[in-house]
């Protein structure tokens, strides 16, 4: 035995001669969401930002149709610039350039790209405009690439001859130098007035060289992870802010010019030149399944002003048949209605379309059960090949969770989707939850997941959870981590697996388990025994608790009779030495205290206030102005680990409970709709019952909740059997901070041939965004069965081929190995 009392070695017995569990053929994908410069100014290759002149106040509130675009007037040139929407080139793209040059050496327009216009030295760029001549004679136009302060031409084109109607204008540029930072810049040759728009500058250097294609390094990431499918277009985003801003398929395919731009949900501007075609010819080129998402026939929720709306019944049956539309653009032959749409654009061949999600996250209310309803029905009559994905709501419990699952099983809809960003704590505790599943119910797929950090416990925990999708993979049929990409300087949502600026891409610690697990998978798990398991140390039984109150974001308030009290007895504990963990504190009455401080949430602390687990923590509060409410803690030991209640958090719109595990906030409660009004004084209690929390609120009830905590499983091991190659996978994810030395016995495989191995080690708050990971897999090569397996870590041992698989009891009579017995699976 170890000191920690654990026996020396843990034994890891793997009994590759059972045919074992089918897993999804279909488990790892990625979820791509034009979220954090995801698209426009990231994996869409155009380097023009603003090209067509559409951005505008609903995109951003400084934004109007010229941001990123200058008048050019160089070397006694004269002129001016506007924009009209006078017969536009097409009317889902209304507003173009007005450039009048009133000088022979003609003014011009420049571009600043996106943070600029990184171009390299021998590259060549497909530049194009559609132009009208309005008057004069300014009929050619000067395109060039150039530096930032105008002084130096990279390379140059003459675009024309221009003409009294819209025509397109294009030509080749070979640029001289390399600049991360160079300026595009197009000038009249002429005098009189052109009328330009939809201005591009695209490398033909795109991934697998297509035209208006994919950055290629941030592609090659992307497809470097082999993922089995790629969502689209989201997350929120295809629900979006009010049913103005739903994402619609069909306005994203055919001519750029001709796609219906919009603003972005996340507060940006959409272009639509990575659409619908480019998406599934990226699935295609990397050989993942397509997952598009449309919307279920309602906006997001929480669309400002609106909630959650249905489309009007008069637009239903036109919105079915667009979904319907999407089936056929992606599998009718070329010569339906649709699929003549996708041969135009230049794929004669059907996709293959499998999976359709309807709905994002949506609120389980009449109206989008009654939408839903309809878009799935009309998808059963017609494509009973389409396997549809409903929304089980944004959590991972709770009322939508709940009747989520119920509609689900009603409608017999096959495949749920359910989002869990979760604290790595959450994580390890979830790795179970699978294994209780109704295997003939829906299945699962978890379409947004993720650990909150891009840290080695956040990786590790991911692994773990993976490992636990993966001993499921009969019922969790999918998963996709998110998001997936992020720009720096336009980050909006953190953690994310990839970042990235114009010129670099850096994968994340969360990435290499991604790769790990993906280019790892199996087509069935095999049963495995682990004796002598790591375990967590147990925590002291009756620790101290420390209290704290405080306020959220940029909120100022007013605290007073602050009190404690065991639950069961009468002695009251007024409390004098709290500690600022942040904000501004000072005095106030005869015993408060008020915080006067801007900025992020502040908080006021008293470590090992009370004896736990049981007690009551009073507290009268007052908010004096700011945008948000209070927070009280309890039930935990550190800032960093115990329970809290939010009142007026998310905006002032809710209140719920929270746990807290180092540092990260999970969920333990609804968000009930509820604000703290600013001047009133509220009598705040919590009481602390074991796992049991009540919160009343001017003596009335808010919340009664329990923290129900399990064992998180620290030492989590899968393995899996690859048919095709008969290799069997053993992975095993430790987060413990011990090295555990594992023994391997895989029943049925020589053991002693030994194991190709990939180890990703990581010190738990190593971390890193914009940046090389602190850490990448290591190969080498295990000889025999015994190994060490290091602290905070994800290992992967694989046998080359060896598989027994089918020999075993559990086999009866189809007993076969190798790429045969896939079909069993
Ligand atoms: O991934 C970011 C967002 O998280 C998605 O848009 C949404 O579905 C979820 O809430």
């Amino acid at each position: 035995m170890s000191t920690s009392g654990r026996p020396v070695e843990t034994v890891v017995e793997v009994d590759t001669r059972s045919l074992g569990t089918p897993i999804s053929p279909d488990l790892f994908g990625a979820f791509f969401e034009d979220l954090n410069y995801a698209a426009d100014g990231g994996l869409y290759a155009e380097l023009v930002q603003n090209r067509s002149f559409e951005y505008g106040l609903a995109d951003h509130p400084d934004w109007h149709a010229l941001t990123a675009w200058e008048l050019l007037e160089r070397n006694g040139a004269a002129g001016w610039l506007t924009v009209s929407t006078d017969d536009p080139l097409h009317p889902a793209n209304p507003h173009y350039a007005v450039l009048t040059s009133t000088t022979f050496a003609g003014a011009g327009l420049r571009n600043e790209g996106f943070d600029g216009i990184p171009v390299r030295a021998g590259e060549t760029y497909d530049v194009s405009v559609f132009a009208r001549l309005a008057d004069g004679t300014a009929d050619r136009m000067m395109a060039r690439i150039e530096s930032r302060d105008g002084e130096h031409v990279y390379g140059q084109a003459r675009l024309g001859p221009i003409h009294g109607s819209w025509k397109r204008c294009a030509a080749v540029i070979t640029c001289a130098v390399t600049d991360p930072d160079a300026r595009f810049a197009l000038t009249t040759l002429g005098t009189g007035t052109v009328h330009l728009d939809l201005v591009s500058l695209f490398p033909q250097a795109t991934f697998k060289g297509r035209p208006n294609g994919l950055r290629a390094d941030l592609a090659q990431a992307i497809a470097d992870l082999k993922p089995k499918f790629l969502r689209f277009p989201g997350g929120c985003l295809a629900h979006g802010q009010g049913l103005g801003n739903m994402y619609r398929w069909s306005e994203t395919v055919g001519p750029l010019h001709e796609r219906r731009q919009q603003s972005n949900i996340w507060h940006y501007h959409q272009s639509m030149g990575l659409g619908y075609y480019e998406y599934f010819q990226f699935c295609e080129d990397i050989g993942a399944k397509p997952l598009p998402v449309v919307p279920a026939a309602v906006c997001c929720q929480n669309s400002e002003g609106t909630g959650q709306v249905g489309l009007p019944d008069e637009e239903m049956p036109a919105y079915i048949a667009e979904v319907l539309a999407l089936v056929e653009w992606a599998n009718g032959p070329a010569d339906s209605h649709w699929g003549a749409v996708r041969a135009a654009a230049g794929h004669p061949e059907p996709f293959g379309l499998e999976y359709l999600g309807v709905g994002n996250e949506d609120a389980l209310t009449d109206t989008f059960r009654d939408r839903f309803s309809r878009i799935h029905d009309a998808l059963h009559e017609h494509h009973l090949e389409i396997t549809v994905i409903g929304t089980l709501g944004p959590s991972t419990f709770g009322e939508d969770w709940e009747k989520g699952w119920a509609f689900a099983r009603e409608r017999s809809v096959p495949v749920v989707d359910e989002h869990a960003y979760k604290s790595p704590r959450w994580l390890l505790e979830n790795t179970r939850r699978f294994d209780t599943m109704d295997r003939e119910g829906p299945h699962l797929y978890i379409g947004e997941y993720g650990s909150r950090r891009n840290n080695g416990r956040s990786a590790i925990a991911e692994a773990a959870y993976m490992i636990a999708m993966e001993r499921n993979g009969d019922v969790v049929r999918l998963a996709s981590y998110a998001p997936l990409l992020a720009k720096r300087d336009h980050t909006q949502w953190l953690p994310d697996l990839i970042y990235f600026d114009n010129t670099h891409v850096w994968p994340t610690l969360n990435y290499h388990v991604q790769h790990m697990h993906s280019l790892n998978s199996g087509d069935a798990a095999l049963p495995v025994t682990v004796t002598g398991t790591p375990q967590e140390p147990t925590a002291p039984e009756s620790p101290r608790h420390t209290l704290h109150i405080g306020t959220g974001a940029d909120t100022r308030a007013e605290f007073t009779d602050v009190s404690s009290s065991p639950l069961s007895g009468s002695a009251t504990r007024e409390f004098g030495n709290w500690q600022a963990e942040s904000g501004i504190w000072e005095p106030f009455g005869q015993s408060g205290v008020r915080q006067t401080a801007s900025g992020t949430g502040a908080e006021l602390v008293l470590p090992d206030a009370v004896d736990g687990p049981s007690y009551t923590f009073s507290v009268r509060a007052r908010k004096t102005d700011g945008a948000e409410g209070f927070v009280l803690g309890f039930a935990g030991t550190s800032p960093g680990n115990r329970c809290q209640w939010t009142l007026g958090g998310w905006g002032n719109r809710s209140t719920w409970l929270q746990r807290v595990d180092d540092g990260i906030l999970d969920d333990l409660s609804e968000r009930v709709p509820a604000g703290v009004e600013t001047g009133r004084w509220y009598d705040l209690r919590v009481e602390v019952d074991g796992r049991r929390i009540r919160c009343f609120r001017d003596g009335e009830l808010v919340h009664d909740d329990e923290d129900v905590r399990s064992d998180p499983e620290v030492f989590a091991v899968s393995a899996v059997c690859d048919s095709a190659t008969g290799d069997v996978i053993v992975k095993i994810a430790n987060a413990t901070p011990d090295p555990v030395p594992v023994r391997l016995r895989p029943v049925g495989v020589d053991g002693d041939a030994g194991f190709a191995r990939t180890t990703l080690t990581v010190p738990p708050d190593a971390t890193s965004r914009f940046g090389p990971a602190p850490a990448v897999p290591v190969e080498d090569r295990l000889t025999g069965t015994v190994c060490e397996v290091p602290p905070h870590s994800f290992t992967v041992l694989r046998t080359r081929g060896g598989s027994t698989r089918g020999t075993g009891e559990e086999a009866g009579h189809s007993m076969r190995v190798g790429s045969e017995s896939a079909e069993q699976g």
